[in-house]
């Protein structure tokens, strides 16, 4: 049996660095060992979570009760097939590595994710996506052990409901664990020059793949989304809240009260607008305290921890941010992180 851990601290397992410990700890090298796991926590009827990089994750003060798994799964594997490269990343490879490595290969689809923490098996359960690209966009499949069915299965795109920041992942939680992630990457392709941001910052410059890496990274460099051992902001989970989705008529009601209110038509008519923006729009400002919690001094969706603290801070923060964007602008903020408690 594979080594478990008991009363395990998970602060350190999140970029958060907040949180209890886990009643349980072990990690799965391969498909068998992760078989094993489960199959020891159903014998004991212990709930099970899948821990990757951590970096969109919130565990409560009082920790997990039950088994975690952390995934430690490596492996890429390359494959030509007709005018694209198939790349098969196992679950536990960190994310930018493997961005940075098919970068340099020059092959397209994945620039613009560049400077994200985490593991490759959480990328398709929220549908990682950034300055105009989003893991969707790629994805040829994902190979996942079905829980229920005991089996590995190979899912297409159709079958995961990618959607903004969701999936069918994340709406059936307990069913699938993600193995691998296979990308469909194009060999000396365009890069995604989508954003506006993006396409400011890379005027008069190339437009490969590898220039576009470098400009991202250092936009998220200046909002703090890059982990950075020095930086005040580093520990937080990225963005806390999702952009609200909201009815074209409340956008426009918005709108005719908020000059240059920022906002995105989204394909079926509704309204995506920015959730840092009405946040400091309801008073919330860039860098505001509240005991060793707070906002980011760089970006007001980011609440980062200044150490010491806890969970239940964090969470009573989220609340007076959800609390004043709802009573300033009667929209609701959904939170974008997982919560373990
Ligand atoms: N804004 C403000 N104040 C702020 C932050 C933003 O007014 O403090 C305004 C900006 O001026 C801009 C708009 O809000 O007009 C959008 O801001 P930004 O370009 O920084 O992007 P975002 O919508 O806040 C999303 C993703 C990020 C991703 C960036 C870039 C979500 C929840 N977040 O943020 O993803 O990196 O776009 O594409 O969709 C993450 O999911 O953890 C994440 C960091």
């Amino acid at each position: 049996m594979e080594d478990l851990g008991t009363r395990v601290p998970l602060a350190p397992y999140t970029t958060l660095e907040l949180g209890g410990p886990a009643a349980c700890f072990a990690s799965a090298h391969d498909v068998a060992s992760l078989t094993r796991l489960l199959a020891h926590a159903e014998e004991r009827e212990m709930p099970v979570v899948i821990l990757g990089g951590g970096s969109n994750l919130v565990v409560a003060d009082t920790g997990f009760d039950g088994l975690v798994i952390a995934m430690r799964m490596r492996g890429v594997t390359t494959t030509r097939q007709g005018d694209v490269v198939l790349v098969e990343a196992a679950a536990g490879e960190p994310w930018d590595e493997l961005v940075d490595r098919t970068t340099l290969e020059g092959l397209a689809g994945l620039e613009c994710l560049s400077g994200i923490p985490g593991l490759v098996g959480a990328t398709p359960i929220q549908n990682v996506g950034a300055y105009g690209q989003e893991v969707a966009d790629t994805i040829a499949s994902v190979r996942v052990l079905d829980r229920v069915e005991k089996r590995v299965v190979e899912l297409t795109p159709a079958q995961c409901e990618f959607g903004y920041r969701d999936s069918m992942f994340k709406r059936d939680p307990e069913r699938y664990v993600v193995l691998s992630v296979v990308f469909a990457l194009v060999p000396d392709g365009a890069a995604t020059v989508r954003y506006a941001e993006l396409a400011r910052a890379l005027e008069g410059r190339p437009r490969d793949v590898r220039t576009v890496r470098e400009t991202v990274i250092a936009l998220r460099r200046a909002k703090s989304m890059v982990i950075d051992p020095v930086d005040p902001n580093r520990r937080s989970a990225g963005s806390f809240f999702t952009n609200p989705i909201v009815d074209a008529s409340i956008a426009d009601a918005l709108s005719a009260q908020h000059e240059n209110m920022p906002r995105w038509p989204q394909p079926d008519g509704r309204v995506k607008l920015a959730a840092g923006w009405l946040i400091e729009r309801a008073g919330i400002t860039k860098g505001l305290r509240r005991g060793h919690v707070g906002i980011s001094t760089k970006h007001a969706l980011a609440l980062v921890h200044h150490g010491g603290g806890t969970t239940t801070e964090l969470l009573a923060l989220a609340s007076e941010v959800q609390d004043a964007v709802r009573a300033r602008f009667g929209v609701e903020l959904h939170r974008e992180p997982v919560l373990w408690r």
